[in-house]
């Protein structure tokens, strides 16, 4: 009875959601790229040219804005690339290039990498979200294990310049997450978009300009 009355909540908050709307507008699969947008549009992450790796990209909206943001002109190719994987299928996006697959995986890994064929990375994205126990000690392992991933992917494939985002969530994972940011980037901070749900604690961090080691 609880959980069906969760789910009546959660749906007339989705349908009367103007992010929702919104993206249904401008044909993005999802809210979730008002937060890549409002970010980038401060940040000025995203630049035509760019080779952009997007981790956990399913459905796809933020994979949707990095192309949007590498075009040139509407119904024309892209000036850059856009690398998107995730555990999960995506339906295709033109000009990105998806691999299925879970990212912890070795194998997985060398996948991507061998699709860079040694070429520098300038903006990493990363969305990914452990599946939630409910337990807040193991959740937040879970999170700092990906993004440690993240972060050792990043160490080895982007440009000293270039720039790694991820979603974490405030509680006991973010101080140290903070922290590793800290000491691999010249500039950390953290983003709370306005379409990041105020009862949600999903944070976003953004390390720019790798240290050299
Ligand atoms: C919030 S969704 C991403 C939404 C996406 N940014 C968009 O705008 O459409 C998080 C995604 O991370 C993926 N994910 C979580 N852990 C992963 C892992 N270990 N490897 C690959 N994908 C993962 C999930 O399958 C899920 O599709």
């Amino acid at each position: 009875m609880a959980k069906n009355k969760f789910n009546q909540n959660w749906l007339h908050d989705h349908i009367n959601d103007p992010y929702v709307k919104l993206a249904q507008k401008e044909g993005y699969r999802a809210r979730a790229v008002y937060k890549l947008k409002e970010i980038n549009e401060s940040e000025k992450l995203i630049k035509p040219g760019h080779i952009i790796v997007d981790l956990g990209a399913t459905p796809g909206s933020w994979s949707q804005y990095a192309r949007n943001q590498l075009s040139g002109k509407v119904g024309g190719g892209i000036s850059g690339e856009i690398f998107a994987l995730d555990m999960l299928p995506m339906e295709p996006i033109a000009d990105v290039q998806f691999m299925l697959g879970d990212f912890r995986e070795q194998k997985v890994l060398e996948l991507l990498e061998s699709r860079l064929l040694g070429r520098k990375v300038d903006v990493v994205l990363s969305d990914m979200a452990p599946n939630l126990s409910g337990i807040p000690s193991a959740d937040a392992a879970r999170m700092e294990d990906i993004i440690e991933l993240a972060i050792e992917f990043s160490k080895a494939h982007l440009k000293l310049s270039g720039c790694l985002l991820v979603k974490c969530f405030h509680g006991p994972a973010y101080n140290s997450v903070w922290h590793r940011f800290k000491s691999e980037f010249n500039t950390v901070s953290s983003k709370k978009p306005k379409a990041s749900r105020d009862k949600s604690s999903e944070i976003f961090i953004l390390g720019r300009g790798l240290k050299l080691s």
